[in-house]
């Protein structure tokens, strides 16, 4: 698959005549909502976990010297915490074409905070399309994050905003935080 996901997410309508969309958001949708929304509110979604182990050659890193950014990787019993928005279907073409190295939107259940829930959408980038990386050791992604930045800026700035939005949502995850603890060995 083409690392240029607009075409075909373009093509999804699932949510086709609705007035609003929930979309969930696990990595820089957290951190960078850079779009109206009609309401924001914490929120989850099971069965998947969030890892380092996509390429970005768009925002965090170039053709030659990708950076490293999240997608979610399907895990039986896992729960991966994030901030869901209620939005405009408008909001998708800015969407998809930010979340276009590799992202497909996917429709997903989302859980708030209070136990309630609805049916929304998550862009996930999956192991076939071109700009994956896989997987790599919680030290190996902080040295590649370390070194790698693109036109959004380092990719190191990514890795500090969610580690501390996460922090802020009061929701730990060890495998950020632990690529976090590692960038400091490689900044220093
Ligand atoms: C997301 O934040 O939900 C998708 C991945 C990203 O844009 O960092």
């Amino acid at each position: 698959m083409s690392h240029n996901t607009i075409a075909i997410n373009g093509r999804m309508d699932r949510f086709d005549g609705h007035d609003s969309v929930w979309l969930f958001g696990y990595g820089s949708l957290i951190f960078k909502a850079d779009f109206p929304f009609l309401e924001r509110r914490p929120a989850h979604i099971g069965g998947w976990t969030r890892r380092f182990w996509q390429g970005s050659h768009d925002h965090r890193g170039t053709e030659t010297a990708p950076g490293r950014v999240v997608t979610l990787v399907p895990e039986d019993g896992a729960v991966c915490h994030g901030m869901a928005y209620l939005v405009t279907p408008e909001e998708f073409a800015h969407l998809d074409y930010r979340e276009k190295n590799g992202y497909l939107r996917l429709a997903t259940d989302i859980r708030f905070e209070d136990g309630s829930a609805a049916h929304g959408i998550v862009y996930i980038a999956t192991h076939d399309n071109a700009a994956y990386l896989g997987p790599a050791s919680e030290r190996e992604i902080a040295r590649q994050i370390a070194g790698a930045r693109g036109p959004s800026g380092p990719n190191s700035e990514y890795l500090l905003a969610l580690a501390e939005a996460l922090r802020e949502l009061g929701k730990f995850d060890p495998h950020v935080f632990e690529i976090e603890r590692h960038l400091a060995e490689f900044r220093a």
